[in-house]
Formats: C-alpha cells, structure tokens, sequence
C-alpha cells in the first residue's frame, strides 16, 4: 500500500465499518485513522482526521465509514442520481439554505455544492437522519431516490436532502477533500 509508507512514523489501525441494512459496500475499500504518537493528544487527532480509499468504489455504490464516532456515507453517484439532485429547484426544498453549525462553509442545498467533485459524482454527508440521529438507509432507498429512514419516515433525495417526513434539514456535509484519485480525507 503506497499510501503506508508515506506516513512512516505513525500507528496504523486497520477499520472497516460497514453499513447495517441494505446498502451495497465496495469491496476491498477501507479506513486508515493515521495516529501520531508524538502527540500528547494523539488520541484525539486520530478522530479529528481520517484517510479513506475509495479507489474500490464503483459507480452507483457507497461506502459507509465511522469518522468521530458517527457514519459518514461516501457515495459515487450514477449520471441518473446526479441529473435528479440538479434538476430539483431549490423552492421545492424542505431546507433549501441548509443552514447548521456542521455544515463545511460552502456547502449549500444547491446540488453542484454539495459533491467533492465539479462532475457530481462524489457525495459525502454524514449518516445520520437530522431528525433524530438513525442511520438511514440508502441505495435509491425512499420516495426521492436517495436515503430513507426508517425511524420515522424521512425521506432524502439523492443529494441528501430531506424531502419529506419530520426531519429539518439535510444531510450534514462534513470537511472532506480529495488527496489524489483514490483517497478522501475526512476533517
Ligand atoms: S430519526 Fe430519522 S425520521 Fe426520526
């Protein structure tokens, strides 16, 4: 693994957090919380910032994660869930500013706004209903193609935005970032 010696000094755990229920996990993919034993407050820095491959992720698949003790879904969506996210109009929104203290800065409930990538195909939200905090599910699951959950019945479109059911606001929209093709650092 390339990315191992580049980080030479540091501990590496190895983590895999899959998805409960239904969701498709891209094989092969894994987590790397990198470690830095120097630090007094290594155990803290291991949570604040995480590396993960995403070079086994297909199109129309999704990974789930655990960053800072909650799950994080990174999703490669098809040409279909991308044409969905941006022909919606934001009036037709439920929280069209998506406004909330997690969100990164510039992440918006504009669609183009809320992917990694220029093309749309890299989502990355975190997995926890709005509502009040169950995974929900994923796949094209629910009434918008998106994320559904169960709990009580809030239903994401395939941005991750609530669309209908009891839930505020959208899908939480963590820092994250490319480092190179095939990984994604969170925080
Ligand atoms: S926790 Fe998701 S709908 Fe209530």
């Amino acid at each position: 693994m390339s990315h191992v010696e580049e980080h030479e000094g540091t501990r590496r755990d190895f983590l895999y957090y899959a998805t409960g229920g239904a969701g498709a996990v891209a094989a092969g993919a894994a987590v790397w919380p990198l470690v830095n034993q120097m630090n007094p407050s290594a155990d803290v820095q291991a949570l604040s910032s995480i590396r993960v491959d995403i070079s086994g992720v297909e199109v129309g698949t999704q990974l789930t994660v655990k960053w800072r003790g909650k799950p994080v879904f990174i999703r490669r969506r098809t040409q279909d869930e991308i044409d969905m996210g941006r022909a919606v109009e934001l009036s037709d929104l439920v929280d069209p500013k998506a406004e909330n203290a997690n969100i990164a800065a510039d992440a918006t409930a504009i669609d183009e706004n809320r992917t990694l990538d220029e093309a749309g195909e890299w989502l990355v939200m975190m997995g926890v209903c709005t509502h009040l905090g169950c995974v929900p599910l994923g796949d094209g699951a629910g009434d918008f193609g998106g994320w559904f959950c169960p709990c009580h019945g809030s239903h994401y479109d395939t941005a991750g935005r609530i669309r209908k059911g009891p839930a505020p606001r959208n899908l939480d929209i963590p820092v994250a970032a490319f480092d190179g093709d095939t990984e994604i650092v969170l925080g």
